[in-house]
């Protein structure tokens, strides 16, 4: 964690996301202290940029917040400053109240409120100012996620010397749900002010060309990925992002890991099967679709709770969005029921845990669990997915990936499902549970040499190659 500023200066190389790596924290005693940052970007960066000793342009996380900018473990952290209102309407509002649900295929339903937009416009800009007073000449700048879409076109109107890279960790939406949206032209052309503009699938490649093209004056390149807008060539592209495979395998091979999981397998009380969920606790992630196919499985005795045991852990996450309070409790009162019905006194059905874990921790949960339940019914990639697989040393475990992940594309060998199909989730989840250890290990098996050999450095060095930055120890690539 932060401890204070050494030597900062012009950077060659600087990231820009919504969040710094690390949050600010405020205690009940009113200090402060960082934490890390939820969610899968970071887990994704900070391991490549650390190797770079770049720059890191973000929020701190806590509003009305005045932070220094400081240098960590060599890398260098500049706070951009929001208040509260910002908060709520940009970051809150605009992006998880607008944006996610519309780009998240409106599983719920987005909300178009032109205060929100007129928020967001004004705090990319602030991003533009301070990324163009942090970035070296000719430097280079990736931009990260659907937070940050206009900064692109506002960061080259101050500084045309840059270069720009944007990808977008969520997915993005089909045509006729873009087209929803009354600032479309704007997040378009936002977008086309960098010169790489990539995300996780082809799929959303295709679709901003065909909006490009038809929504601003771009014109199809020569290929099908670029286009030409304003005089210059945007190339398009899709790079799916990924984990440090090789870190997780080794973690996961610690003895203090492996002990750790039979500690949590007893503390369970050694039941035949366990059942994993790990998500930040969003709409998106299917977690009532898995506990519905549970409560299912269990009422139908399909399922013995003395033989099989659930556990959630949900990262908190945007506690103040409505339809995140709202999950919430249906989510906690489906565990209540469940338990309620099949628990008996110290031995749950369903243990769920509301926290954030340090990652020994987690990874000792995924080398615990016989099933991984990953059913997000909209996701951009879903790195737990991933995570579980490059925690499987032993090619033990199943992997039950929703078709609608992004990981789905890469991780043919999981069992797949469709996340609205309840019976197809509970049929998945049965066949998880009763599936020959042979016939397991030899789906793991073809898991894991795909997330081993794609991990998150080949995904940043191809997104950097395609925007032409040369590796970061100079060798060639
Ligand atoms: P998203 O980016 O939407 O949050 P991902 O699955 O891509 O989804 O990434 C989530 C990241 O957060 C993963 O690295 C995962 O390990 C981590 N995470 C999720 N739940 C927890 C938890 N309860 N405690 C700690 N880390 C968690
Ligand atoms: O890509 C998903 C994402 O929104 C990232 O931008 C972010 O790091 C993560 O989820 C966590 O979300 P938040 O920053 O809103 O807590």
């Amino acid at each position: 964690m932060p401890t204070g500023s050494t030597t900062l200066s012009d950077a060659e190389f600087v990231v820009v996301a919504n969040r710094l790596p690390v949050d600010l924290e405020k205690l009940p005693d009113g200090s402060q202290r960082w934490k890390r940052s939820p969610g899968g970007l970071v887990t994704a960066l900070e391991p490549m940029l650390r190797s770079r000793e770049g720059a890191w342009v973000g929020w701190p996380g806590l509003a009305d917040a005045d932070v220094e900018p400081l240098v960590e473990d060599g890398l260098q952290l500049h706070p951009v400053r929001l208040s509260a209102q910002e908060v709520e309407e940009y970051y809150e509002g605009f992006s998880n109240g607008t944006l996610w649900p519309l780009y998240h295929d409106v599983v719920a339903p987005p909300m178009f409120h032109r205060h929100w937009w007129q928020a967001y416009v004004r705090v990319n800009e602030r991003f533009a100012e301070v990324v163009a007073g942090v970035a070296a000449r000719n430097a280079t700048v990736w931009i990260q996620d659907y937070q940050l879409q206009l900064l692109p076109a506002a960061l080259r109107r101050l500084r045309p010397d840059l270069r720009i890279g944007f990808f977008l960790h969520i997915p993005f939406p089909p045509t006729e749900l873009f087209m929803q949206l009354p600032w479309r032209r704007r997040i378009i052309e936002g977008l086309l002010g960098a010169d790489l503009v990539g995300f996780h699938t082809p799929g959303g490649t295709r679709n901003f060309r065909w909006l490009a093209t038809r929504l601003t004056d771009a014109t199809p390149g020569q290929g099908r990925t670029e286009v030409t807008y304003d005089g210059r060539t945007v190339k398009l592209g899709a790079f799916p992002i990924s984990i440090d495979s090789a870190a997780l395998d080794k973690l996961s091979r610690t003895p203090e890991v492996l002990e750790r999981a039979k500690q949590i397998r007893a503390d369970l009380g050694d039941p035949a099967k366990v059942v994993l969920g790990v998500d930040r606790l969003d709409y998106t992630k299917g977690i009532d679709v898995r506990l519905r196919a549970f409560e299912e499985l269990l009422s139908e005795g399909r399922v013995d709770p003395e033989d099989v045991v659930m556990i959630q852990l949900a990262t908190p996450s945007r506690e103040r969005v409505e339809h995140y309070q709202k999950m919430r409790n249906d989510i906690e009162q489906s565990v209540g029921r469940i338990n309620g019905e099949y628990a008996r006194v110290g031995h749950p059905a369903v243990h769920y845990l509301h926290q954030s874990l340090p990652r020994e921790e987690l990874a000792a949960f995924f080398v615990a669990a016989d099933v991984m339940l990953v059913t997000p019914l909209r996701d951009g990639m879903n790195l737990v997915a991933k995570e579980y697989v490059a925690c499987r040393h032993d090619n033990g475990g199943a992997l039950v990936l929703s078709e609608f992940a992004g990981a789905a594309y890469e991780l043919k060998d999981a069992i797949l499902v469709n996340p609205h199909d309840t019976d197809g989730v509970k049929n998945a989840l049965h066949v998880a549970l009763t599936m020959p250890r042979e016939d397991a290990a030899k789906r793991m098996r073809a898991l894991r040499r795909q997330v081993l050999t794609h991990d998150v450095d080949r995904w940043a060095r191809s997104f950097l190659d395609a925007l032409g930055l040369p590796p970061a120890d100079g060798s060639a690539s």
